[in-house]
This record gives C-alpha cells, sequence and structure tokens, in this order.
C-alpha cells in the first residue's frame, strides 16, 4: 500500500532548485529580477520565441495579451469548449463575450470548420488551445484568422514542449501562453509566460508593470 494515494503532481525539486531559492533569498530581491529576465531569455531561447515576458500566471498571459489587443466590451473571442475554465475567464475579465465551439473527437482541439462558422462582424480574436500538448490545427485556424483580420492567440499551458510542423509551439508571433503551474511539466510553483512578437510583448510588459515602461 503507497503511503500517499494519487499525490497532486509532486514536483522533482533538488539540490540546484533549492540552492537558487535560497540564493534570491539571500539576494534580498525576491520579486520579478535578474533572474526572472534570466528565466525569459532561456525560456524564449528554448522554444525559439521572438520575445518572451514572464508572468505570475498562464491566466495573467491570456489576460494580458487579451488586453494588449484591446480587446474588450462588444467584442467576440472563440474558443473551445474542452479546456481548464481560466481560457475562458479570462475573456469574460476584459468584458468580451466568449462563444464556445466544438472540439475534434480524435484530437480533442477546437474544430477549425466550427470556428469558421461562428465568425461574426464582433469577431476580434480565437483562443486555441494545444489540449494534452497535442497542437492545434494552426493551419486551418490561421487561414481563418488571416482572412477575417482577427487575432489567433495560443493557450499553450499543457505544451512544454511541442511542435506543429517541426516548429516549436511558442516560436511564431501569436500571443503565446504557458503555464508554470505545480502540475505542468516545468514548474515554478506559480507562473506563465507570454511569447510572441516583440511589440507586443513590449506592449504586453507595459500593462503588466501597471501602465509603467522603467521598472524600479
Ligand atoms: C488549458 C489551460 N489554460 C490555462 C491554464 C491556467 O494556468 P495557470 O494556473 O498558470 O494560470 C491552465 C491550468 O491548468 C490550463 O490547463
Amino acid at each position: 500500500m503507497r503511503k500517499d494515494f494519487l499525490p497532486f503532481s509532486p514536483p522533482f525539486i533538488g539540490e540546484e532548485e533549492i540552492s537558487e531559492v535560497v540564493d534570491s533569498l539571500q539576494s534580498l530581491w525576491i520579486t520579478t529580477g535578474p533572474k526572472t529576465k534570466r528565466f525569459e531569455k532561456e525560456f524564449g531561447a528554448y522554444v525559439d520565441a521572438p520575445a518572451a515576458l514572464a508572468l505570475s500566471s498562464c491566466t495573467a498571459a491570456l489576460h494580458t495579451a487579451l488586453v494588449a489587443a484591446d480587446i474588450g466590451p462588444g467584442d467576440e473571442v472563440i474558443t473551445t469548449s474542452m479546456t481548464f475554465t481560466a481560457t475562458v475567464a479570462v475573456i469574460e475579465h476584459v468584458g468580451a463575450t466568449p462563444v464556445l465551439v466544438d472540439i475534434e473527437a480524435d484530437t480533442m482541439n477546437i474544430n477549425p470548420l466550427l470556428v469558421a462558422d461562428a465568425v461574426t462582424a464582433s469577431t476580434k480574436a480565437v483562443i486555441a488551445v494545444h489540449y494534452a500538448g497535442h497542437p492545434c490545427d494552426m493551419d486551418a485556424l490561421q487561414a481563418i484568422c488571416d482572412k477575417h483580420e482577427i487575432l489567433l492567440i495560443e493557450d499553450a499551458a499543457h505544451s512544454l514542449p511541442a511542435k506543429y510542423k517541426g516548429r516549436m509551439i511558442g516560436s511564431g508571433k501569436n500571443p503565446t501562453a504557458f503555464s508554470f503551474y505545480a502540475t505542468k511539466n516545468l514548474t515554478t510553483a506559480e507562473g506563465g509566460m507570454l511569447t510572441g512578437d516583440p511589440q507586443m510583448i513590449e506592449r504586453a510588459a507595459v500593462i503588466s508593470l501597471h501602465g509603467m515602461n522603467r521598472d524600479a
């Protein structure tokens, strides 16, 4: 009989991680600082991202991506009915209307044919979730979004690492949100990363810092 039955994804924490945390505490720099910058650089290089911004969660990354795109009341955002609540909650956080469409039975990812049917004059974005690490049909989704001039946001909470046609998820210009929650492949306990177009990331950085463009 196991001592702990179904533990909640215990993380693999070794001496290296423990000494980094101790080092941060002893440096007296305990908030976003040089180690976060290093993480952004190394993470960005790993997924081949044009630019990367560390945030407090994947939820914050998705929310920031919507704010950076000026999406708000009166706008519709199409997303999948098969996801964690955060993907839909962020649409409501900005006052926009979530439009849920069904999935493909084999991949459990958003069905591009249904996305095409759901587009209206109010649609401003699609949030595609690469469910359980399986990339969405990005060629089909991108074609729909390009045709209607809609932003394609990628929820990559489950997708570190994942590749679509040889390219890392996170390597493109679309805003792409990763999660480092306790149960994820790479964890920081709580945390997230937004990758994408450098200009969008620059704006997202200002939004994430209360509208300021210079930190302490
Ligand atoms: C698909 C999906 N999107 C977003 C999130 C939110 O991630 P976070 O807890 O980092 O905000 C999760 C969390 O599990 C998720 O599974």
